[in-house]
C-alpha cells in the first residue's frame, strides 16, 4: 500500500515538492513505462485539486496516442499541431490555456473542461510524451503549476 497524499492547506511550492518526491519514490525502481505513467496519473489526480482529467499522451510514429490517465474516456490519437496537446508536442513548449473555448482547435474530450495545462516530456531533446491536465475551473493553472509540472516532466522523462 502506498500512502502518498497531499497535506490539507499546504502551499503550492510544498505541494509540488511532495508530489515530486512521491513520483520519484514510485517510479525509481520500476522499468515499466505504462506502470509508471499509470501511477503518475494517479498521483497528479490525488495531489492537484480541481481537475477533471490528468494523464499522458505518448508520441508513437509521429502522432500523440492516449496513455494512462484518470478522467473521462478521451480521444485516442492527436496529430502534432492539433489542439492544446498537439501544440505542446509540435512546439516542445508548455501550453497553459486559461480559457479552452478561446483556444483555436481545442479538442473537447470532456465538455466540463474550462482550462488546460499541457507540458511536453523531452528525452534527448525530443518530445516523447505530454502530460495533460484539465480543469472545470477557468484559469485553474498558474505559472507555478506550469513550473511544477515541467520539473516533474524532467524528472520522469527517463522512466516512461
Ligand atoms: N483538450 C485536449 C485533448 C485531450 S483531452 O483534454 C484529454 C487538446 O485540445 O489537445
Amino acid at each position: 500500500m502506498y500512502t502518498f497524499e497531499p497535506t490539507m492547506g499546504q502551499d503550492k511550492a510544498s505541494l509540488y515538492r511532495d508530489l515530486h518526491e512521491a513520483a520519484q519514490a514510485l517510479t525509481a525502481d520500476e522499468p515499466d513505462a505504462i506502470a509508471n505513467m499509470a501511477n503518475l496519473a494517479a498521483l497528479l489526480w490525488q495531489f492537484l485539486p480541481d481537475l477533471n482529467w490528468a494523464g499522458f499522451y505518448r508520441v508513437v510514429d509521429g502522432e500523440l496516442v492516449l496513455g494512462p490517465f484518470i478522467g473521462k474516456p478521451a480521444c485516442i490519437r492527436i496529430p502534432f499541431g492539433r489542439g492544446v496537446c498537439g501544440a505542446a508536442a509540435a512546439s516542445a513548449t508548455t501550453q497553459r490555456v486559461e480559457d479552452v473555448h478561446a483556444f483555436p482547435g481545442h479538442i473537447a474530450c470532456d465538455a466540463a473542461s474550462r482550462s488546460e495545462l499541457v507540458v511536453p516530456v523531452l528525452r534527448d531533446g525530443a518530445v516523447i510524451a505530454v502530460i495533460d491536465l484539465d480543469s472545470p475551473l477557468p484559469a485553474r493553472f498558474d505559472a507555478d503549476d506550469a513550473a511544477g509540472i515541467e520539473a516533474l516532466a524532467g524528472a520522469i522523462a527517463g522512466r516512461i
